[in-house]
Protein backbone atom coordinates (compact mmCIF):
# COMPACT_ATOMS: atom_id res chain seq x y z
CA UNK A 1 0.00 0.00 0.00
CA UNK A 2 1.11 3.54 -1.07
CA UNK A 3 1.98 6.04 2.23
CA UNK A 4 -0.40 8.57 0.69
CA UNK A 5 -2.98 5.62 0.76
CA UNK A 6 -2.11 4.47 3.96
CA UNK A 7 -2.65 7.63 5.40
CA UNK A 8 -5.90 8.23 3.70
CA UNK A 9 -6.67 4.93 5.30
CA UNK A 10 -6.02 5.80 8.64
CA UNK A 11 -7.55 9.07 8.65
CA UNK A 12 -10.92 7.15 7.62
CA UNK A 13 -11.12 4.84 10.03
CA UNK A 14 -10.31 7.72 12.60
CA UNK A 15 -13.36 9.85 11.45
CA UNK A 16 -15.83 6.39 11.54
CA UNK A 17 -14.33 6.20 14.96
CA UNK A 18 -14.87 9.64 16.35
CA UNK A 19 -18.55 10.19 14.77
CA UNK A 20 -19.80 6.58 16.16
CA UNK A 21 -18.12 7.85 19.51
CA UNK A 22 -20.56 10.95 19.43
CA UNK A 23 -23.92 9.24 18.24
CA UNK A 24 -23.09 6.53 21.04
CA UNK A 25 -23.00 9.94 23.38
CA UNK A 26 -26.43 11.27 21.95
CA UNK A 27 -28.15 7.63 22.35
CA UNK A 28 -26.36 7.81 25.98
CA UNK A 29 -28.20 11.22 26.51
CA UNK A 30 -31.28 10.38 25.16
CA UNK A 31 -31.47 7.45 27.29
CA UNK A 32 -31.20 9.93 30.41
CA UNK A 33 -33.14 11.92 29.31
CA UNK A 34 -36.39 9.74 29.11
CA UNK A 35 -35.38 7.84 32.72
CA UNK A 36 -34.82 11.81 34.26
CA UNK A 37 -36.43 14.53 32.20
CA UNK A 38 -39.01 12.84 30.22
CA UNK A 39 -41.38 12.64 33.72
CA UNK A 40 -41.67 16.62 33.84
CA UNK A 41 -40.68 17.67 30.29
CA UNK A 42 -42.66 15.15 27.70
CA UNK A 43 -41.09 12.93 25.30
CA UNK A 44 -37.17 13.51 23.96
CA UNK A 45 -38.56 15.39 20.86
CA UNK A 46 -40.75 18.07 22.99
CA UNK A 47 -38.01 17.96 25.77
CA UNK A 48 -34.93 19.16 22.86
CA UNK A 49 -37.17 21.63 20.96
CA UNK A 50 -37.13 23.20 24.35
CA UNK A 51 -34.65 25.15 23.60
CA UNK A 52 -32.37 26.31 20.66
CA UNK A 53 -28.49 24.92 20.23
CA UNK A 54 -26.66 27.87 21.69
CA UNK A 55 -29.35 28.03 24.65
CA UNK A 56 -28.59 24.30 25.42
CA UNK A 57 -24.75 25.30 25.05
CA UNK A 58 -25.28 28.42 27.59
CA UNK A 59 -27.20 25.84 30.19
CA UNK A 60 -25.01 23.12 30.66
CA UNK A 61 -21.88 25.44 30.53
CA UNK A 62 -19.82 24.83 33.91
CA UNK A 63 -21.11 21.34 34.53
CA UNK A 64 -24.73 22.46 33.92
CA UNK A 65 -24.61 25.38 36.85
CA UNK A 66 -28.21 26.90 34.74
CA UNK A 67 -29.32 23.75 34.51
CA UNK A 68 -29.06 23.29 38.25
CA UNK A 69 -30.18 26.87 38.93
CA UNK A 70 -33.49 26.14 37.70
CA UNK A 71 -34.28 23.12 39.27
CA UNK A 72 -34.06 24.49 42.47
CA UNK A 73 -37.48 26.34 42.32
CA UNK A 74 -40.43 25.45 44.39
CA UNK A 75 -42.23 23.65 41.27
CA UNK A 76 -39.29 20.96 41.07
CA UNK A 77 -40.73 17.98 43.73
CA UNK A 78 -37.75 17.11 45.94
CA UNK A 79 -36.50 13.94 44.16
CA UNK A 80 -36.03 16.03 40.86
CA UNK A 81 -34.05 18.48 42.95
CA UNK A 82 -32.10 15.96 44.65
CA UNK A 83 -31.09 14.72 41.47
CA UNK A 84 -29.89 17.69 39.87
CA UNK A 85 -28.28 18.76 43.04
CA UNK A 86 -25.95 15.50 43.36
CA UNK A 87 -23.33 14.24 41.47
CA UNK A 88 -25.88 11.60 39.50
CA UNK A 89 -26.82 14.94 37.00
CA UNK A 90 -22.84 15.63 36.72
CA UNK A 91 -21.96 12.86 35.26
CA UNK A 92 -24.23 12.69 32.70
CA UNK A 93 -24.77 16.72 31.80
CA UNK A 94 -22.15 15.81 28.93
CA UNK A 95 -24.48 13.52 27.13
CA UNK A 96 -27.85 15.30 27.94
CA UNK A 97 -26.19 18.19 26.21
CA UNK A 98 -25.29 16.34 23.09
CA UNK A 99 -28.60 14.57 23.24
CA UNK A 100 -30.71 18.02 23.88
CA UNK A 101 -28.18 20.29 21.37
CA UNK A 102 -28.51 17.79 18.40
CA UNK A 103 -31.91 18.20 18.57
CA UNK A 104 -32.41 21.84 19.28
CA UNK A 105 -35.22 23.75 18.19
CA UNK A 106 -33.34 25.18 15.55
CA UNK A 107 -31.04 22.07 14.88
CA UNK A 108 -33.09 20.88 12.20
CA UNK A 109 -33.15 17.08 13.19
CA UNK A 110 -35.65 15.38 15.28
CA UNK A 111 -35.32 11.91 17.18
CA UNK A 112 -35.74 9.35 15.94
CA UNK A 113 -37.55 7.85 19.15
CA UNK A 114 -39.07 9.03 22.03
C1 LIG B 1 -39.53 17.21 38.88
C2 LIG B 1 -39.81 17.71 37.56
C3 LIG B 1 -38.66 18.09 36.65
C4 LIG B 1 -37.61 17.28 36.24
C5 LIG B 1 -37.30 15.85 36.65
C6 LIG B 1 -36.87 18.07 35.28
N1 LIG B 1 -37.43 19.32 35.14
FE1 LIG B 1 -36.80 20.78 33.90
N2 LIG B 1 -38.13 22.07 34.77
C7 LIG B 1 -39.09 21.73 35.70
C8 LIG B 1 -39.82 22.92 36.11
C9 LIG B 1 -40.96 22.96 37.13
C10 LIG B 1 -39.25 24.00 35.39
C11 LIG B 1 -39.63 25.47 35.49
C12 LIG B 1 -38.90 26.06 36.68
C13 LIG B 1 -39.29 27.49 36.95
O1 LIG B 1 -39.08 28.31 36.06
O2 LIG B 1 -39.78 27.77 38.03
C14 LIG B 1 -38.21 23.42 34.54
C15 LIG B 1 -37.44 24.14 33.65
C16 LIG B 1 -36.59 23.58 32.71
C17 LIG B 1 -35.96 24.29 31.62
C18 LIG B 1 -36.12 25.78 31.33
C19 LIG B 1 -37.40 25.99 30.59
C20 LIG B 1 -37.62 27.43 30.19
O3 LIG B 1 -38.75 27.73 29.83
O4 LIG B 1 -36.69 28.24 30.24
C21 LIG B 1 -35.25 23.39 30.92
C22 LIG B 1 -34.44 23.65 29.67
C23 LIG B 1 -35.39 22.10 31.57
N3 LIG B 1 -36.22 22.26 32.63
C24 LIG B 1 -34.79 20.93 31.18
C25 LIG B 1 -34.78 19.75 31.92
C26 LIG B 1 -33.95 18.59 31.65
C27 LIG B 1 -33.01 18.46 30.47
C28 LIG B 1 -34.20 17.68 32.62
C29 LIG B 1 -33.55 16.32 32.85
C30 LIG B 1 -32.15 16.32 33.18
C31 LIG B 1 -35.21 18.25 33.49
N4 LIG B 1 -35.52 19.51 33.04
C32 LIG B 1 -35.78 17.60 34.58
C33 LIG B 1 -39.34 20.46 36.18
C34 LIG B 1 -38.51 19.37 35.99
Amino acid sequence: MKKETSILMAAIVALGMISTTASAEIRKGQSTYLKKCKRCHGNGTKGSAMKTQSEWTELFANDGKKMIEIHMSDEVDDRGQKYFKGKRFKKKAPHLKDFLWQYGSDSGNVPSCG
